[in-house]
């Protein structure tokens, strides 16, 4: 920090701006925050708006992958999911969910275990919370790569998120400018 000392003698040797130089500067930079900030909350609520979305996914187990082997969604979405098996037995667990199932193959029913209760059903439907990413993995020993038999389900994060960050960029960049400000004007 001793290089802060010198700097500013330096600075002391510089031609200093006049008042009206720094107001005006400051004025502009004062301008070009609230248009950024203006810009932000515009992107923010302008933005298409997600209303929740009923997906109705087909999800077939094959050996030794799921496909789709990616299912992407908003927060607050409805996903219904009818699981089917092209082959032999398997298993399908969402992680962050409590939902787990086995897939018979050949059949339109499949088990599902959730709630600490199973029942047979055609399709299980659960509403995609929360933003982030869930693994579903295969829960049935089904041959030699099952280990590796998953997929993933991507929430993506709703307008709440989304004005959150944006508040905080918006938060961010004027409390730079004032700190800016606060340096130059002392
Ligand atoms: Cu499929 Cu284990």
């Amino acid at each position: 920090m001793t290089t802060t000392g010198s700097a500013a003698s330096s600075s002391d040797r510089r031609p200093q701006p006049t008042a009206p130089a720094r107001t005006r500067r400051r004025s502009r930079l004062l301008g070009g925050t609230a248009v950024l900030a203006a810009a932000i909350a515009g992107w923010t609520w302008a933005g298409p708006r997600p209303a929740p979305v009923e997906h109705k996914v087909d999800v077939t187990a094959r050996s030794f992958a799921f496909e789709p082997a990616v299912l992407r969604v908003n927060a607050g979405d409805r996903v219904t999911l009818r699981l089917r098996s092209a082959d032999v037995v398997h298993g399908f667990h969402l992680e962050g969910y409590d939902l787990d199932a086995t897939v018979y193959p050949l059949r339109r029913e499949f088990e599902v275990r959730r709630n600490g209760g199973r029942e047979q059903v055609e399709a299980v439907t659960f509403t995609a919370e929360r933003a982030g990413k869930y693994r579903y993995r295969c829960s049935v020993t089904c041959g030699a790569m099952h280990p590796f038999m998953s997929g993933e389900l991507i929430v993506e994060p709703n307008r709440t998120w989304r004005a959150a960050v944006a508040a905080a960029v918006a938060v961010t960049l004027v409390a730079a400018v004032l700190v800016r400000n606060g340096q130059h004007g002392a």
